[in-house]
Parts: C-alpha cells; structure tokens; sequence
C-alpha cells in the first residue's frame, strides 16, 4: 500500500470506529470541519490534560486561563493579523482551481525529496549489509541530479520568501513546469494576497454593527490578559499563561484531514520573561516542549527541529517541531521567541501602560515573550498515524490494532463475561464497579471473545478483562494485553494498581 492509501484506510478508520467524521455529513459535509465522535473526544481530551497538566501543574510559574473568542477588534490591529495575516494564492485558469503559491512550491520540493529516497532505498536493498549510506548519497549520479535540483529551487524559495516576491513565486511554478493537477496545465494567474481571518458583526446593524473576527490564534487573549494575571494572580517574571481553546482560519488549502481544518484547537503557552533573557529562555522551552513529545513512546526519530529561515518582524527565533506523518515531516508545534511585539503593540494601540516593575532591579520594562503553541488537532492526528497498526497474526489473519500511548487511550479496560449466562455478567458487574471510578471503560458481552478483542483492538484499548468460569471460584480475571496479546491471571483486587501502572497520566508527567 501506498503512504497516501495507507492514509485513506486510517480515515476510513477514524470514520468506523468512532474518531473522527465529516462535519454536517448529511448535508455532503464541509470542507476541512470535522467532528469527534465518541472515541476522538476522548483521545482529545486526554491529549489537552496531558499538555495542560504538564504546563501548568510542573511548572509553578505557569497559570491557565480560558479567554473568550471573540475579541475587540482592535486586537487584530495591533497584532498585525488585520494587515498580514496572508496567504499567497494562485488561481489556474483553465481548471479555476485556487492554490497555495508556496504549497505548490513546498510539494514539488518534497517529490524531489522522495525521489531521493526512493533512490536510497533501491541502494539499501540492492548492497545490503555492505550498504554505506553517506557514500551513497554522496557519489550516486541519481541523488546527486535530484539534489542539485532540490538546492536550487530551494535557495530560490528561501530568497522570494525572505524578499515576499510574490512574482518570483509563479516564476519558480512556471519553471519548475508545476501544473495544476485537476486541469495539467501551467497556466497561471499572478500570485494575490488572500487574508485567512473569519469576520461576522456583533450588534444589529441599526445600532451601528461592529466587525468583529474569529480569533485566528489564541495567543492574542493571553496578552490582553497579561497585566490582569500578573496582577491578580501576583507572578513574578518569569512566568507563563497557558490557554486551550478554538482558533479560526480559512484555510484555501485545506487538506490532508485533521492536518489543516478551518476550525480548530490550539495549545498555547507564552512564558514572560525579561529582555536579554530570551535566547537562553528559547532553548529550554525547545528542550521541554521535545522532551514532553517524545516522552510519549512514539520514537524520538520521528520528530525534529525546523528552525526557521525566514524571520517574522517581530520574532528573533522560531523552530518548528516537526512530526513524521504519512505525508512526510510536517510541523506538529512552533516555538517562538516573539520579542515585546504584541505586548508593545497592545501597549501602543490600546494606551494603557503594559510594564513589569523588576523589584530586583528596580526597573520597570515590557517583557519579551517565548510562545509554544501546537495544535490539537495535529496532536490527535500525529497519535492516531503512529498508532494504527495492520499485523498478520500466526493464524493467517489480519489484526488491526491502534497502539495509541496507553495513557491517551479513549478506553483503558474492556470488561467481558465470556458467556452471558452462569453468573459470569453479574461478577463482571461487579469488576466495572471496581474500575469505573478510575478507569474509562467499556463493558461488552456481544459476539465470541475474539471478535471482542478485535473491537477493542481497533480503538486502542490497552487492556481486555475477561470473567470466566474459573473467575467465580478463585476470584481472578483473564487480562489481555493489547500489544503483546499475551494473557495472564489477576485476582480481581489487583486489577486496579495494574492497569493504572500502564495507563496513568500521573506516571507520563512523572518522567517528564
Ligand atoms: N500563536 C502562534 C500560532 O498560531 P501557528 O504556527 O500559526 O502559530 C500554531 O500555529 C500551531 O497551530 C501549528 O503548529 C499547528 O499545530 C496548529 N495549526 C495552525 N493552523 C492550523 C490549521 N489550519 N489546522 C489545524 N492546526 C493548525
């Protein structure tokens, strides 16, 4: 299978088994807005405590806040989202299709890229144990044209990107021969700037409507918040605030699932710090945000840093934290180090005065800022790629199996009489009464044990609790592991201590 049919299998997953569907589906859906069904909401949910426990209970210094999304409009100003938040677009005038001018570019890089890789997978399988991988890539005609290609259309990318030469974008499509790929013609409009905000009017129009936006960040309703928490809450710099909450962009390229959504959650985290301090401040928060990822078991070669080419006016550092999805390495979270823009600029555009008073120092200054932000929604996608698992079992049959971090599992333990007779559903009863105060769980007592265990297999449930005959005399369960498949006898007082050694949020943030 393919990667892209391998994703088109995990969506029908998501689909079946209750994690994800089509937003308004009965209506033919709506592009790039989905809905978690009763498994994604879990999965979500312990995604956003984990992060949420791990920012604001590890760290003394760190409140959580919940602002509103709709927001004074002048915010938008000052944070310069009214007057840059843009996206290059390129329509093709023969299919009238509209793109991303640089996901066009960015694409066809990333082709290059795989046509590379392929080459050095051919190398691997054809020199096996004798196979020298930097030698390969470094001498083989092949790889060598590719990235030659691959170098100069990126250094001509990274240059228009830095100079925002929007013509020298539809130059680069138009000599690399990128074609659109409903129409395959090259035909293309000049490159336009098209604003990603959401605007709807609060008011009735007789009483002077007001334009208001949905936010596009959540960051925007920290900063505006900064002196109340500050003050209230009586931090010391440095500090930090963090927020979950929806976000809203309208998105032209909206694809790849969950990947890019029009509606969406953000995790978002700005510590304060004092100026001259940012640089240090930035490298801790790259440490800690990776730290908290890999921690996660989901291998740490399948993340990395992306630091930033170009620049924003206001950043002096930024890094992506990329994930390796079935598409290929894309950015799961961004770290930031925002300077004082937004607090000088919400200073500037609202007149209030927005300082910290150093009683160390005795000084009083606006405070730089380090954001970590990441998307939920990526979150949930980066697990549930990772963890869908096709497995041929010693029977000659197909296991499909999500072998999503035990702690983020939507269910922990499935509970199931092996027959519904002889009293077997009545001590299961009794092992849910056990569990159900600190476990999600379900109780299943439908179809062979088999066909029971595939269910919980297909959402990840991590373990499988089984009451049979034997149960009623010596008080133990059958537990199955969701990995290993493996069983073993567990008196059903024990039950509890075990599934939470594996399944416990508090022993994840224990080795943070
Ligand atoms: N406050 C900074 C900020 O919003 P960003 O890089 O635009 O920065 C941060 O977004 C994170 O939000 C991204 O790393 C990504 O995980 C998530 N994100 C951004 N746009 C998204 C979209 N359209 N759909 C889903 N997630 C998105």
């Amino acid at each position: 299978m393919t990667q892209d049919e391998l994703f088109k299998v995990l969506v029908a997953h998501c689909k079946e088994y209750g994690f994800i569907f089509p937003s308004s589906e009965i209506y033919d859906g709506l592009a790039a807005v989905y809905d978690y069904g009763q498994m994604g909401v879990q999965l979500k949910n312990n995604i956003k405590n984990y992060w949420w426990e791990a920012m604001t209970r590890l760290h003394e210094n760190i409140v959580g806040i919940d602002s509103a999304i709709f927001m004074h409009p002048r915010i938008w100003e000052a944070s310069g989202h009214v007057g840059a938040f843009n996206d290059p677009l390129i329509d093709n005038k023969d299919s009238k299709k509209r793109y991303r001018a640089d996901v066009l570019i960015e694409d066809y890089l990333g082709k290059i890229e795989e046509k590379i890789e392929k080459e050095v997978a051919k190398g691997k399988k054809k020199f096996g144990d004798a196979f020298d991988e930097a030698q390969f890539r470094a001498t083989n005609p092949n790889v060598l044209r590719e990235k030659a290609k691959w170098d100069e259309v990126h250094n001509r990318y990274v240059a228009a990107e830095k100079a925002n030469d929007f013509a020298e974008y539809r130059q680069i499509i138009i000599d690399c021969n990128i074609v659109c790929p409903i129409s395959g013609t090259c035909n293309w409009t000049e490159v336009r700037q098209f604003n990603l905000m959401f605007s709807t009017s609060m008011g009735s129009t007789a009483d002077g409507a007001n334009l208001i936006y949905l936010r596009p960040e959540t960051a925007q309703g920290i900063f505006v918040n900064y002196l109340n928490v500050q003050k209230t809450g009586r931090m010391k710099i440095p500090f930090g605030i963090a927020q979950i909450g929806k976000a809203f962009r309208n998105e032209i390229v909206a694809r790849q699932f969950i990947f890019r959504m029009r509606e969406f959650e953000q995790m978002e985290m700005q510590f304060f710090i004092k100026p001259g301090t940012e640089l240090d401040w930035f490298k801790k928060w790259k440490e800690n945000r990776m730290k908290w990822h890999v921690n996660l078991g989901m291998g740490a070669e399948n993340y990395r840093f992306h630091d930033h080419e170009k620049l924003a006016h206001y950043a002096n550092a930024a890094t992506d934290i990329e994930f390796n999805f079935p598409f290929g390495f894309k950015e799961l979270e961004g770290i930031h180090s925002r300077t004082n823009f937004d607090l000088g600029n919400h200073q500037k555009f609202s007149g209030k005065k927005i300082e910290y008073f150093d009683p160390e120092e005795n000084t009083s200054y606006t405070p730089y800022v380090i954001e970590t932000s990441i998307g939920v929604d990526r979150m949930v996608l980066a697990v549930l790629s990772h963890s869908y698992t096709v497995e041929q079992l010693e029977n000659g049959e197909e296991r499909v199996v999500m072998k999503i971090p035990a702690p983020l599992a939507p269910i922990k333990v499935a509970v199931m009489p092996l027959v519904k007779k002889d009293g077997l559903p009545e001590l299961a009863q009794k092992v849910v009464d056990e569990l159900k105060y600190d476990f999600s769980y379900q109780y299943d007592e439908k179809d062979s044990i088999g066909k029971r265990y595939r269910r919980q297999d297909a959402i990840g449930t991590p373990f499988c609790v089984t009451v049979d005959h034997d149960s009623l005399n010596d008080g133990c369960v059958t537990v199955r592991d969701r990995d290993s498949m493996t069983q073993q006898r567990v008196k059903i007082e024990d039950l509890r201590a075990m599934i939470e050694k594996k399944v416990s949020l508090t022993n994840l943030l224990r080795n943070l």
